[in-house]
């Protein structure tokens, strides 16, 4: 399904974009890594390349939408179809009220108004390129379902990003768009490589691996989950968790319409320290 597919995964360089891209890469989609830094990019590139992937590199800042545009324009060129786009770019900063404002809005610019923006502008794009479906895969995160310490940037930006999307994606239902789907990912906190040390030394609570988070993303690329808005992360009493959440925008704040599935019940987080 993922096969000869085109992607576009922002922040691809490492971390959850890292492994969504490999991942998708080793299903024979040809991935396109856009982040900011060029060596991290080569780096990440030929791994994907040393394991038998296609992969390319465009570095850009999410911020900076002309040049995201103009990437996205070239992909669709050079290769006549643009398949997945994954919203990936996104970073959480301690931020309280002793914050100056102006910190707080350029973390709100950076991770709801520039995936917002590309969003919207892949929909209004694509929108009469009836023959190309188009997933659009966002990477939210638990902040956009609950009210977090020290996050007056971060929690309502996430927040905000899903309330836009809906609202995106409900204009599409009403104009009869169907080739431009959406897909959320809500992970708890995740072990990426440059959580191991704040998970080393005890300062992370009840971190999901990596696999796990990725595997939540290539089940909704392929359209093999109950929902198309997933969270995913690590409980005590019961494992690794997916929730199922409800995609329809109609049942935005129906939160209670929930799922959930044990995915695994032995994983623990001392397991990734061995
Ligand atoms: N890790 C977690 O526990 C966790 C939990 C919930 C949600 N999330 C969400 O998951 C997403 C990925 O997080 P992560 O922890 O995997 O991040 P990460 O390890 O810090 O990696 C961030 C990636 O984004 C790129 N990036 C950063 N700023 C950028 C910009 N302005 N334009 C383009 N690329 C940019 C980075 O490369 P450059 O710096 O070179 O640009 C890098 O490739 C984010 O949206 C985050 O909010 C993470």
């Amino acid at each position: 399904m993922l096969k000869n597919k085109v992607a576009i995964i922002t922040g691809g360089s490492e971390g959850i974009g890292f492994g969504i891209a490999s991942a998708l890469a080793s299903q024979g989609t040809h991935v396109y890594l856009v982040a900011r830094t060029e060596e991290k990019l080569k780096k990440a590139k030929n791994e994907i390349i040393g394991r038998g992937g296609k992969a390319e590199i465009r570095p850009a800042d999410i911020t900076d939408i002309e040049s995201m545009k103009e990437i996205i324009e070239n992909v669709y060129k050079d290769n006549g179809h643009l398949d997945i786009f994954v919203n990936n770019a996104g970073a959480w900063k301690s931020q309280s009220l002793d914050t100056p404002f102006a910190d707080i809005w350029k973390l709100v610019e950076f991770n709801m108004k520039a995936p917002f923006e590309l969003t919207h502008y892949l929909a209004s794009r694509f929108r009469s390129e009836k023959h190309n479906t188009l997933k659009v895969l966002t990477v939210v995160s638990q902040a956009a379902l609950q009210v977090m310490d020290s996050g007056l940037g971060y929690g309502p930006a996430k927040m905000g990003l899903v309330a836009e999307l809906f609202h995106l994606e409900n204009e599409l239902r009403r104009k009869k768009i169907e080739n431009i789907k959406f897909y959320r990912l809500y992970p708890n906190t995740v072990a990426t490589e440059k959580m191991m040390d704040a998970i080393r030394n005890n300062q992370v609570q009840n971190p999901v691996n990596l696999e796990s988070v990725v595997d939540v993303a290539i089940d909704l690329l392929s359209d093999k989950t109950p929902t198309r808005d997933i969270r995913i992360g690590y409980y005590p009493r019961n494992g690794i968790v997916r929730t199922y959440l409800p995609s329809n925008p109609d049942d935005f704040y129906h939160q209670t319409k929930t799922t959930e599935e044990v995915v695994d019940s032995s994983f623990t987080p001392k397991d990734l320290l061995k």
